[in-house]
């Protein structure tokens, strides 16, 4: 497990000293712009080594939801905001169908936003080298007791043995990666008193559920 993280970690390490005893040449011959460039690939490879940090301190140490009543597609909106241009670009498309009429319910904005982040992500991944058509489809409904945010993809999707281990933390199928994602999105979930699991998608691939019970109190609407 930890393994996975030194992995990441060495990486972009051995990447800064390759280019830093480079530069010490660079600098003696005067060439400003391959000094420039090795510049930017140290802080490339120095950003990385902090993002794989942090994930790890986000995991071992959440951060204390902030919980506020509000409507739970609007993080769900900003999450695909954040990710349409890497969606466009992988050539995804993407369908929603958001509930106009969901209850309020107490959740962190920021959290939520995250995992659906995460989701996106890992759909993103899953279908990296699909040679059919590469879809995400976001849902969100109400069934009068929980509210649920459906994340599915068109992907080979996850096998039914594996269902429970992809939740575990650093399971990881990809090279470099520190496999903490849904065992995060997991906690946060579970943060809000709801849960999270997977079944497979109309097109075979991942379907992952998200859902949140929504208080009596939070189910009134004013
Ligand atoms: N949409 C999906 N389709 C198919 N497999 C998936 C999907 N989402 C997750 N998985 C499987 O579950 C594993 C664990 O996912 P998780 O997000 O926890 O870690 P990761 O994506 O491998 O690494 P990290 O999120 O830390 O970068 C993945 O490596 C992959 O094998
Ligand atoms: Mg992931």
């Amino acid at each position: 497990m930890a393994a996975g993280i030194a992995h990441e970690i060495r990486n972009p390490l051995s990447g800064i000293n390759i280019y830093l005893s480079a530069l010490g040449k660079l600098y003696e011959q005067g060439d400003q712009e391959k000094i420039q460039d090795s510049l930017l690939k140290i802080k490339a490879a120095s950003a990385k080594i902090e993002s794989v940090i942090k994930r790890v301190m986000d995991f071992s140490r959440p951060s204390e939801p902030r919980f506020v009543r509000t409507g739970i597609n609007e993080p769900v909106e900003e999450a695909l905001g954040l990710s349409a241009v890497m969606l466009r670009k992988t050539g995804i498309r993407v369908s929603t169908d958001f509930s106009p009429d969901l209850p309020l319910c107490r959740i962190d904005p920021q959290l939520i936003e995250q995992v659906i982040l995460n989701l996106i992500n890992n759909a993103a991944e899953a279908m990296k080298d699909l040679n059919r058509e590469k879809i995400i489809e976001v849902r969100t409904s109400y069934n009068g007791k929980s509210i649920s945010v459906t994340v599915s993809d068109s992907g080979p999707g996850v096998p039914e043995a594996l269902r429970q281990r992809v939740f575990e933390p650093y399971y990881t199928t990809k090279s470099g990666s520190t496999g903490i994602g849904l065992s995060l999105c997991q906690r946060i979930v579970q943060d809000h008193g709801g849960s999270l699991s997977v079944s497979a998608s109309r097109w075979a691939g991942a379907e992952f559920t998200l859902r949140i019970p929504v208080r009596e109190r939070s189910a009134r609407k004013s």
